[in-house]
């Protein structure tokens, strides 16, 4: 079965270098029309450049269509524009990869204020700005493709990211709902949370692993969230060709005993409540309240 992306129009933010070159590279060559966009600017988010239009024009020279588009994702009159523009050339918006990033790596004791909303601000609220200015469309016509881009800092930490990891796990919650809200009108929404050796990440990776991690190993995971076979509510790991699914998990727990709801009954059970032992994924926060009540059932 060959994967096409014919007659398929994607937008991807930050796609003039990275990741996101990678992935709007591979869609432009199975077929799909591209807005490739990119403020430009450095790894902090300060400056701005042509990185989009350099981009386009890779994907023109391989007889690809792109068109590049400088809107900064966290301005929602420049995100309305170049949705727009999309559709004004190309009539429809299939599919949007929230991908644009940047880093403001401090632990959490040095971390001004300022640096945690400018993270969260493009990550998480740059990502709703798009998403919002794609919906509509998406719902008219019963079909959209969403890919969130979180990360391991976001579902497991990393010292020195408390901003970014902040932002990375909303951007996994926002595609939960998302996914429940957009799918009777054929939306599916997943998240994926990368590896790569990009600029990002250029003073992480060992020299020898440069070749291992380059973006194009992630890109198969990445098109297959946002390709007609899709599923929907999954968080996928992508890396040096290696491809999870990461899971939000719930335990079985323990119902304390009517007359014995009290701190010490929880110190004393914490062994049962943490065991993992029968553990679930709820497909939805109700499903959670459900198994509460389950829970005091079987109590
Ligand atoms: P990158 O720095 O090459 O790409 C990010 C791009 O976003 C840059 O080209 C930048 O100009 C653009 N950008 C920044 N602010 C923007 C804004 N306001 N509007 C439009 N574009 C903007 O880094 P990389 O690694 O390709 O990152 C892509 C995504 O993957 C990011 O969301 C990043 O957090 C995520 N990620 C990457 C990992 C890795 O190992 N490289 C690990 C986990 C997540």
């Amino acid at each position: 079965m060959t994967i096409s992306f014919d007659n398929r129009v994607a937008i991807v933010t930050g796609a003039g270098g990275g990741l996101g070159r990678a992935y709007a590279l591979e869609l432009a060559r199975r077929g799909a029309k591209v807005v490739v966009n990119d403020l430009g600017g450095a790894r902090d988010g300060s400056g701005s450049s042509d990185a989009a239009l350099k981009v386009v024009e890779e994907i023109e020279a391989a007889g690809g269509a792109a068109i590049a588009n400088g809107a900064s994702v966290t301005d929602e009159a420049q995100v309305e524009a170049m949705v727009a523009d999309a559709k004004s050339r190309w009539g429809r918006v299939d599919i949007l990869i929230n991908n644009a990033g940047i880093l403001r790596d401090k632990s959490f004791a040095k971390m001004g204020m300022d640096d945690f909303r400018a993270v969260v601000d493009v990550h998480l609220i740059g990502s709703a700005v798009c998403t919002k200015a794609v919906w509509e469309t998406m719902r008219d016509q019963a079909y959209g493709r969403i890919l969130m881009t979180s990360s391991s800092t976001g579902l497991y930490g990393n010292f020195g990211q408390a901003n970014y990891g902040a932002a990375k796990l909303g951007l996994a919650g926002l595609a939960k709902t998302l996914h429940l809200e957009g799918a009777k009108y054929g939306i599916k929404v997943n998240t994926i949370a990368p590896t790569a050796a990009t600029r990002m990440t250029e003073d992480i990776f060992p020299p020898d692993m440069l070749a291992l991690f380059n973006p194009d190993n992630v890109v198969p995971a990445a098109l297959y969230l946002v390709s007609d076979e899709a599923p929907s509510n999954m968080i996928v790991g992508a890396g040096a060709g290696v491809v999870q699914a990461a899971y939000v998990t719930l335990t079985p727990g323990y119902a304390l005993p009517e007359g014995a709801r009290t701190v010490e009954e929880v110190a004393a059970n914490w062994d049962r409540i943490a065991s993992r032992e029968g553990e679930i994924v709820p497909q939805s926060g109700a499903e959670q309240a459900m198994t509460i009540l389950k829970a005091l059932q079987r109590a």
